[in-house]
């Protein structure tokens, strides 16, 4: 096609659009995710994070949105007393759209209810809500996970953030060193801060206890562990009980 006949083609489709109405654009609309309604404040903390959960599962602010399987927003009470963060989903994650149903998970229900805890009655996050691969193309490949980076994890915090201010928890729980260092800053080391207690501002909110211990994966990996985390649940569940 000649330069001129083109350009002539381009000017007559643009003309057309232009002078169009939306109401003709039949497959645009299709395709066009309906608006996210905002709810409103005097809503329940239920709606509120299933409106977050929607904004999540439409989320494309970093690349993991797009090559994800689903959305990972969190699971458990919206009037939780604990909330639990770990630090991204993963493979079995990714297809269930759930935090922590892999091996990582079927642990994690065991310690919580060790102290008399469980995934309905605390809330359970990550991070980042997207499953961060090696290889983005194969998000059927196991064995393909990564720590979340730095944009992933900036990119996130807002939800992470927003959850942790509708459901106000008292106590802030994080899983690992990824979790903790979102939340208290890169200086720190895990081994050297779990157990003890610490603070978390969420942006625009109040400031909420924070007790880091080892991520559920650490302890399938290393058992020796298990007693540091038992030490800590029960430090969790002193501080829950009645004063
Ligand atoms: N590990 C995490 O940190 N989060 C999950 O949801 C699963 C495994």
């Amino acid at each position: 096609m000649e330069r001129e006949e083109l350009a002539q083609l381009t000017r007559e489709l643009r003309r057309r659009v232009e002078q169009s109405h939306e109401s003709e654009w039949g497959v645009a609309a299709a395709v066009l995710p309906a608006p996210i309604k905002a709810p409103s404040s005097g809503a329940s903390k239920e709606a509120k994070l299933e409106a977050l959960a929607v904004r999540i599962r439409a989320c494309r602010q970093c690349s993991l949105g797009s090559t994800r399987l689903n959305a990972v927003p969190g699971v458990g009470s919206a009037d939780a007393r604990v909330m639990f963060i770990g630090e991204g989903p993963g493979f079995d994650e990714d297809h269930k759209g759930e935090p922590f149903v892999g091996k990582s998970g079927q642990l994690l229900d065991k310690i919580l209810e060790s102290i008399g805890l469980s995934r309905q009655t605390v809330y359970i996050a990550n991070v980042v809500k997207c499953h961060p691969m090696k290889d983005p193309a194969d998000p059927e490949a196991r064995g393909n996970d990564r720590p979340p980076e730095p944009p992933e994890l900036a990119a996130c915090r807002p939800f992470l953030d927003e959850q942790i201010g509708v459901i106000a928890p008292e106590i802030i729980v994080t899983l690992g060193a990824v979790a903790a260092k979102a939340l208290l800053g890169d200086g720190i080391s895990i081994t050297r801060i779990r157990g003890q207690w610490r603070e978390y501002t969420p942006a625009g909110g109040a400031p909420v206890k924070l007790l880091p211990t080892f991520h559920p994966a650490a302890l399938l990996r290393d058992p020796n562990l298990k007693k540091d985390v038992w030490t800590d649940m029960k430090n969790l569940k002193k501080e829950l009980e009645p004063k």
